[in-house]
C-alpha cells in the first residue's frame, strides 16, 4: 500500500513538539531578569510618542553627564517615529547643549568650537575614551546610541530546553532583550548580599555581569521632573529612558513593522488576483 501524507499525523507531531515548547517557554519565566511590557515589542508594537519625551528628558537630565549619544542627531528627534518634538524646540535644544561641535578649519587654518545645529550629533561631555575614564575612575561610559541592540537579557535554562524558548520568542517576534536589560541595570542597584567582596569605587548590581559597576546609581524618585503628570517614580523612568535608548537604537522601528504588514497585505491580495487569473486562463483548457 501506498504511504499517504497525513495531515492529521503531521499535526499530531507539530503539537507534540511546539505545545511543550511554547509551555516551558510561558513557565520559565524565572529569569535574572525578567521582560517588561513594551508598546513596540512584538509584530506590530510601536513605540509610545510621549513616552520618548519623557525617555528623552531622562538622558538629557541624567544620563548626558557621563553618556553621549553620538549616533543619533538632533534633527532625528523631530522625525516621524521618534520623540517628535517641535523643529523649534530642537534648534533651540541643539543651540544650548553643553557639549559644543569642534568644527573647522577657519581662515587661519585652526579649529573652533561653535554650538551645535540639527545636523550634528547628540555629544557626551568628554572629547575622547582617554578624558572619561581620566574623569571617571578609569571606567569608561559608554555610548548609548546602540546600547539597547548590543546587550541582551541570557537565558538560564538547560541547553535542552533552549530551542524551545527560542522557537518561543520566534512566534513572538521577541526582541526586547536589550530594552529589558536596561530596565533591569536601572532598577538593580542594592546593597550587596552579606560576605560579597566589593571592590572600592564601584556599585552592587543585580543586571551587570559580575555584579559590580562603575556606574552610579544614576536614577530614583523624583530626580527628574516630569511635565505630563506620569508619577516620578524610578521604575517610570528607567521604562522611559530604556524604550528612548530603544528606539536611538532601531529608529525606524515603527516605520519598518507597518511597511511590513503592508507588504504582506499586497502580497495576500496578489496571490488572489493570481489565482483568480490562474483559473480564467486555463478553464478554456479541457482536462
Ligand atoms: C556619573 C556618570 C554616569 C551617569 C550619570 C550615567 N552613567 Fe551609565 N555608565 C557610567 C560608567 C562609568 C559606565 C561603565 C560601567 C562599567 O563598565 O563598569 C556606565 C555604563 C552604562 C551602561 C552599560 C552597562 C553595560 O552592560 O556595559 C548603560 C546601559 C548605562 N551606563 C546607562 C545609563 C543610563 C540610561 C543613564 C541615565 C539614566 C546613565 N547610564 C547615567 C557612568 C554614568
Amino acid at each position: 500500500m501506498k504511504k499517504r501524507f497525513s495531515p492529521a499525523l503531521a499535526g499530531i507531531v507539530a503539537a507534540l513538539v511546539l505545545v511543550p515548547g511554547l509551555a516551558i517557554a510561558e513557565e520559565s519565566g524565572h529569569h535574572e531578569i525578567p521582560r517588561q511590557p513594551w508598546s513596540f515589542s512584538g509584530f506590530t508594537g510601536q513605540f509610545d510618542k510621549a513616552q520618548l519625551q519623557r525617555g528623552f528628558q531622562v538622558y538629557k537630565e541624567v544620563c548626558s553627564n557621563c553618556h553621549g549619544l553620538k549616533r543619533i542627531a538632533f534633527r532625528n528627534l523631530v522625525q516621524p517615529g521618534g520623540p517628535q518634538f517641535p523643529e523649534a524646540a530642537v534648534k533651540a535644544l541643539a543651540a544650548e547643549w553643553p557639549n559644543k561641535i569642534t568644527d573647522g578649519p577657519n581662515d587661519q587654518g585652526k579649529m573652533f568650537e561653535r554650538p551645535a545645529r540639527l545636523s550634528d550629533p547628540i555629544l557626551g561631555p568628554y572629547k575622547n575614551d582617554e578624558e572619561a575614564r581620566a574623569a571617571q575612575n578609569g571606567a569608561l561610559p559608554p555610548d548609548l546610541s546602540l546600547m539597547a541592540r548590543a546587550r541582551d537579557v541570557e537565558r538560564e535554562s538547560p541547553w535542552y530546553i533552549h530551542p524551545f524558548l527560542m522557537l518561543g520568542d520566534i512566534l513572538k517576534g521577541y526582541q526586547e532583550g536589550g530594552a529589558d536589560y536596561i530596565y533591569a541595570l536601572m532598577t538593580g542597584f542594592k546593597d550587596p548580599p552579606a560576605g560579597f567582596h566589593m571592590v572600592d569605587g564601584k556599585f552592587y548590581n543585580t543586571a551587570f555581569p559580575g555584579h559590580q559597576i562603575s556606574m552610579p546609581p544614576p536614577l530614583s524618585d523624583g530626580a527628574v521632573p516630569y511635565q505630563d503628570g506620569t508619577p516620578q517614580k524610578l521604575d517610570n523612568y528607567a521604562h522611559d529612558v530604556a524604550a528612548f535608548l530603544s528606539w536611538a537604537a532601531d529608529p525606524s522601528l515603527d516605520q519598518r513593522k507597518r511597511i511590513g504588514w503592508q507588504v504582506i497585505l499586497y502580497l495576500i491580495v496578489t496571490t488572489g488576483l493570481l489565482y483568480i487569473g490562474k483559473r480564467r486562463i486555463w478553464s478554456a483548457i479541457k482536462h
